[in-house]
C-alpha cells in the first residue's frame, strides 16, 4: 500500500474532529475523499502532508510507519499536496517558471545558479502537459487568473517525482475545459503508478475519476467502496446521513419589471457590447469559460472594474459604478468567486466578517445597541444558513473551506439586494448546504431580487437559472431558456460558437 491511515484521530480543543480514521490508497490509485464541510477533509490532508499532526493513530507510507514532522519530509517522499486554498504554496511576485521551480532549487541545495532559460523551457512543459501552454512563464504568478493561478500549482506538484498527489478541491476554480485537462493529467499520473487521493463535492468527478471513494461523516469512515460498485445516492447518504432526493429545489418568480438593465457595457479588451435585462425575481445564469469575460462583468457591474462604455440602470434610474460605495448604495451586492483574495478577513471574526458590509445599518446612538443588533441579524444568518463555526467571535480562518463560503454568501443576504451578483456561489460548499443556498435563493427571487448567476457547475446553471447568456471571447454569443437551456447548447455556445 502507498499510504495507510490507522485510526488517526485530531482534535481542535472540545472539537474531535477525526475520531479514527482507518482506510488505504494503493499505487496507481485514484481514492475520492468526500464528506460535508467540516468533515475533516483538509484536516486529513495536512495530516498526510506534514502541515498537521495527529493527536494518535498511525500513518503508514509504503509499509513504514512514519511522523511527518513537516511538510518538507512528506515531500522527501514524493507525497504534494494542492491545498484548498491552494495559493498558499504561491509567490505572487516572482515569476510562473520561478514558482514553478521554487521547491526544485530548495531540494538541489548546493547548486546557486539555475539557468533562467532552462527553469522557463521546464516551466513551459510542464504546463504544456496541462494543455496551458500559452501561459507567458515569466510573468508574475499574481497576474493570472485564479484558474491560472492554480494551473501552475499543479504544474509546479507534478514537474518533479511525485508517489502520491493530493487534490483539496481542485476543480473548484476551473472551467469545464481546465477541469478536463486536470482529469487527464490526474489518469496519466495514475498510468504512471502515481496514488491520488481527491477530493470533492462534485459527484460527477468522483465517478468518472476515482477507483474507490471514501466518505467521512462524524469523524470516522462512513463509506469506502469502489465506484464501480457505487451509485451518488449512496454517497451523498453516506455524507449527510440521509437521502437527498431534491437537489435542484427550483421555483420559478419571475414577474415583468426590470430591475437591471445594462446597454453597450464594455470594459477595454475584456467585454464589449453587452446587453441585459434582468427582471424581479429571475436568476439570469451568465455561461462561458475562463476568460470569456463574465467575472469581469459582473466586477464592473459592482464598482470593481471600470466600465468604459455603455449604461447601467437600477429600476430604472441610471446608475454609475465608479466604486463599490456607488454599487452598495444602489443595492447592488456581489459574491466574489476568490473569498480568499477579496471576499473574507480570514483574521477577523465570523460575525465581524458577516456584519461588515451591513454595519451602517447597525449605527445607533449607543453603541452597545448597535452590537445587539449586529449580533442578532448575524445570529440569524448563520443560523439559516447552517454556518457551523464553534462561535461568532471564532477566527474565519478557523472555518471549514464550505462554511467560510457560507459565511460570504450570509454577508451579502444581509444587506437587502436589489440585484444580486453571484460568481460560483457554492464554490466548495456540499451538496447538503448547496441545496440550503438554492432556497435562499428562492427566496430572495420571491422577494423581488434580481440574480445574475456565473457559475462553472453547469448542472447548477442550468437547473437554478430562468434564462441564461452564453459569453464568449468578451461578447455575448447565445440567449438560452426553456428547452434550449441545457447543459449541452450551453457547451457548444462556450465553445466553439453557434452549432
Ligand atoms: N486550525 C483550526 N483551528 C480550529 N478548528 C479547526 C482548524 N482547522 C479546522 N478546524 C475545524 O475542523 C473541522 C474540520 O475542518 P476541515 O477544514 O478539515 O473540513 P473539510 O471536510 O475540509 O470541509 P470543507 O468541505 O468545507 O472544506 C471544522 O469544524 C473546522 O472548523
Ligand atoms: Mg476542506
Amino acid at each position: 500500500m502507498r499510504l495507510r491511515l490507522q485510526d488517526v484521530t485530531k482534535s481542535f480543543g472540545e472539537n474531535r474532529v477525526l475520531r479514527g480514521i482507518t482506510f488505504e490508497v494503493g499505487p496507481g490509485e485514484v481514492v475520492a475523499l468526500a464528506g460535508e464541510n467540516g468533515a475533516g477533509k483538509s484536516t486529513l490532508t495536512r495530516v498526510v502532508s506534514g502541515a498537521g499532526q495527529p493527536d494518535s493513530g498511525q500513518v503508514v507510507i509504503d509499509g513504514e510507519p512514519v511522523t511527518l514532522k513537516n511538510p518538507q519530509a512528506a515531500m522527501a517522499r514524493g507525497i504534494e499536496v494542492i491545498y484548498q486554498e491552494f495559493r498558499q504554496n504561491l509567490f505572487p511576485h516572482l515569476t510562473v517558471a520561478e514558482n514553478i521551480h521554487v521547491l526544485d532549487r530548495e531540494r538541489r541545495f548546493g547548486r546557486v545558479l539555475v539557468s533562467r532559460r532552462r527553469m522557463a523551457r521546464e516551466a513551459r512543459s510542464a504546463l504544456a502537459e496541462l494543455g496551458m501552454a500559452d501561459i507567458d512563464v515569466s510573468r508574475p504568478v499574481g497576474t493570472f487568473g485564479i484558474a491560472e493561478q492554480q494551473m501552475v500549482e499543479i504544474a509546479k506538484a507534478t514537474s518533479h517525482d511525485l508517489r502520491l498527489l493530493i487534490l483539496d478541491e481542485p476543480t473548484a476554480a476551473l472551467d469545464e475545459r481546465e477541469s478536463e485537462q486536470l482529469f487527464r493529467q490526474v489518469r496519466r499520473l495514475r498510468e504512471q503508478g502515481v496514488s491520488v487521493l481527491y477530493i470533492s463535492h462534485r459527484l460527477d468527478e468522483i465517478f468518472e475519476l476515482a477507483d474507490r471513494v471514501v466518505v467521512l461523516r462524524d469523524g470516522l469512515v462512513a463509506l469506502d467502496s469502489p465506484t464501480v460498485r457505487t451509485g451518488p445516492a449512496q454517497v451523498v447518504a453516506a455524507m449527510v446521513g440521509k437521502t437527498v432526493d431534491d437537489f435542484y429545489p427550483k421555483e420559478r418568480n419571475t414577474r415583468d419589471e426590470i430591475v437591471l438593465r445594462v446597454r453597450g457595457a464594455g470594459s477595454g479588451a475584456t467585454f464589449q457590447g453587452v446587453d441585459l435585462d434582468v427582471r424581479a425575481g429571475e436568476v439570469l445564469g451568465v455561461g462561458g469559460v475562463v476568460g470569456c469575460g463574465r467575472n469581469s462583468l459582473l466586477r464592473a457591474l459592482f464598482g470593481l472594474e471600470p466600465l468604459t462604455t455603455g449604461t447601467v440602470e437600477v429600476d430604472g434610474a441610471p446608475v454609475s459604478l465608479r466604486r463599490i460605495q456607488d454599487a452598495i448604495a444602489c443595492r447592488i451586492a456581489y459574491i466574489t468567486p476568490d473569498r480568499q483574495a477579496e471576499g473574507l478577513c480570514p483574521d477577523m471574526s465570523v460575525e465581524a466578517n458577516i456584519s461588515l458590509a451591513t454595519l451602517r445599518r447597525h449605527t445607533g446612538p449607543v453603541d452597545l445597541v448597535r452590537r445587539g443588533r449586529e449580533r442578532a441579524a448575524c445570529d440569524e444568518a448563520m443560523s439559516t444558513l447552517r454556518v457551523r463555526a464553534p462561535s461568532p467571535e471564532a477566527a474565519m480562518a478557523s472555518l471549514s473551506g464550505g462554511n467560510q463560503q457560507k459565511a460570504l454568501f450570509a454577508k451579502w443576504v444581509l444587506t437587502g439586494p436589489r440585484v444580486l451578483l453571484m460568481d460560483e456561489p457554492t464554490r466548495g460548499v456540499d451538496v447538503g448546504a448547496k441545496t440550503e443556498i438554492y432556497r435562499i435563493i428562492n427566496q430572495l427571487t420571491a422577494d423581488g431580487v434580481a440574480v445574475v448567476l456565473v457559475s462553472s457547475d453547469l448542472p447548477e446553471l442550468v437547473a437554478m437559472s430562468d434564462r441564461a447568456v452564453v459569453m464568449r471571447q468578451g461578447r455575448l454569443v447565445a440567449e438560452l431558456a426553456g428547452d434550449r437551456l441545457n447543459e449541452q447548447t450551453v457547451l457548444e455556445h462556450a465553445l466553439v460558437g453557434a452549432a
